[in-house]
């Protein structure tokens, strides 16, 4: 039988995982808001409207923050509408989802929420149809503390104390063709720089994210982000990246492999901002801010073009997620936590609804898709030192790539004492048993849990009628002589936890 063999030394550390890795993205876009957070009416919802059920599903992922309000839906989005009596907001043509906006749930409820949630907002100006002065304003609303016309105008709404916003997103995808307001590295760049600026004239304490590109395949990257960054440099503390990953074709084992694609983008820009720093002799450091990251199948079906037009919160981009999608998810987690020394903002796209493990029904229950696993495990037990591992397994070869591992795996080191391993098994038939020497932990160690998300058939998912055929399940594990020992099942995401005996 092939057996996969990793090293974990407690002293080979690669760097602490930020608090910020563990944000999401929410959007009102389809039914992500409306009729997913937020539903008046329902027999779950509380004086506001959100929905209490729901919350309950998103609060065990203990969220540091969400990105809001985009995403595409940024690039005509006027804050201003979206604040103030909900009765004088206006209804908008919502031109990148062709939905009407309502604007009923806006900037303050998104604070109610997040207050509920106990999360904090990552906020998007638009920069992309809007400008300057219009960024600068929405930093005084939400962050000043009053006695100016927008901090004031915000206490007069119902808000006295400000919101307080650190991370703010200087718009959305400006590489993209689909994007309103598109624009070339060097000319968003500099529009990016003066209007961080601004914003930080009007409150230094936050820290700003330029938009870099959609997705490595895109043409214009990474010469996009090269020119961004080379007129930003100085005034920026992120670069925003993005990738999806799909199975469209069909092939599963070339999609399990697709995280290989993350590791080499951010690899990649690692080099790019050292290229960067280097052209500008700078003493500044620029880091990832992964903002959007999921797996997403109905990317290229143009899904919304089939639909009617102008109608409000339609369900848009509601993928049946799988147990395939839970361990091509896990990866890409895995491969997070293996760049956390560069990757320090990353939210996973989006949280409920539209392309989400959290799908509902208005008026009706909620429930939970398998991926939703693999993502709560990794806030639960992913905070801590990541550790550097040795890790030899038997590999293949797919589509599109060469010398797949069949496991892909990276220790944590938790503030506890304890340590977490992260384990995906790529093999769709094979069960892998895997030997892990652990040096520096020797004799101290044994495991406390091992947690088990796997399923015969990898189209597996759940509904609202079966909501449990795929959970996670206790499986085995023992340290015997310094050595982890655990068998994977096929196609499985795994969570092995040892605790300190000390
Ligand atoms: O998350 C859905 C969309 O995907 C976002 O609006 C956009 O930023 C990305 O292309």
């Amino acid at each position: 039988m092939k057996t996969a063999r990793m090293i974990i030394d407690r002293d080979y550390t690669l760097a602490r995982t930020e608090e910020t890795l563990f944000s999401s993205f929410v959007e009102p876009l389809g039914r992500c808001i409306y009729g997913g957070l937020y539903e008046p009416g329902h027999p779950s919802a509380d004086e506001k409207g959100f929905r209490r059920d729901v919350l309950s599903l998103i609060k065990p992922l203990n969220l540091t923050m969400n990105r809001f309000p985009g995403g595409n839906y940024t690039s005509t989005f006027r804050w201003e509408d979206s604040v103030g009596p909900k009765e004088n907001r206006p209804r908008r043509a919502e031109v990148a989802w062709q939905c009407i906006e309502t604007n009923e749930f806006g900037i303050n409820e998104f604070a109610d929420w997040s207050r509920l949630n106990g999360s904090d907002v990552m906020m998007t100006v638009n920069l992309a149809t809007r400008g300057v002065l219009e960024a600068m304003d929405c930093v005084e609303y939400c962050n000043l503390e009053g006695g100016t016309y927008w901090s004031d105008l915000r206490r007069s709404h119902g808000y006295p104390a400000p919101h307080g916003y650190r991370y703010w997103c200087l718009s959305n995808e400006i590489d993209g063709p689909w994007q309103v307001g598109q624009n070339s590295g060097a000319a968003y760049g500099h529009l990016a720089r003066e209007a961080s600026k601004a914003m930080k004239l009007v409150d230094p304490t936050i820290k700003t994210v330029l938009a870099g590109s959609s997705n490595p395949e895109m043409p214009t990257y990474p010469d996009f982000d090269v020119a961004a960054m080379d007129e930003a440099w100085e005034q920026v503390d992120y670069l925003s990246v993005h990738h999806y990953i799909s199975n469209l074709k069909g092939d599963t084992p070339n999609y399990l492999a697709k995280a290989l694609s993350t590791d080499l983008f951010f690899r990649q820009l690692g080099g790019l901002f050292a290229y960067v720093k280097a052209r500008k002799r700078s003493n500044h450091d620029l880091y990832i801010s992964f903002d959007e990251y999921n797996t997403w199948h109905t990317v290229s079906g143009n899904e919304r073009m089939e639909k009617p037009r102008w109608t409000i919160a339609p369900p848009l981009l509601e993928d049946i997620y799988t147990m395939e999608d839970a361990a091509a998810l896990g990866s890409m987690l895995i491969t997070i936590l293996c760049h956390c020394d560069l990757v320090k903002i990353a939210c996973l796209s989006e949280l409920c609804n539209c392309i989400s493990h959290i799908r509902t029904r208005n008026g009706g229950g909620c429930w939970v898709l398998p991926p939703y696993y693999a993502f709560l495990h990794f806030s639960r037990y992913g905070r801590g030192t990541v550790l550097i591992p040795r890790i030899d397994s038997p590999k293949y070869d797919s589509r599109d790539y060469a010398d797949v591992p069949w496991l892909d795996a990276v220790p944590v080191l938790n503030d506890d004492g304890g340590v977490t391993v992260f384990a995906v098994n790529r093999s769709l038939t094979e069960t892998l048993p895997l030997r892990i020497e652990l040096r520096g932990f020797e004799g101290r160690y044994a495991p406390d849990e091992c947690i088990v998300l796997s399923h015969s058939d990898p189209k597996a998912t759940n509904t609202e009628e079966n909501p449990e055929n795929v959970k996670p399940h206790a499986g085995k594990a023992a340290v015997e002589g310094g050595m982890l020992c655990a068998d994977l099942a096929p196609l499985s995401w795994n969570v092995i936890r040892l605790k300190s005996g000390k």
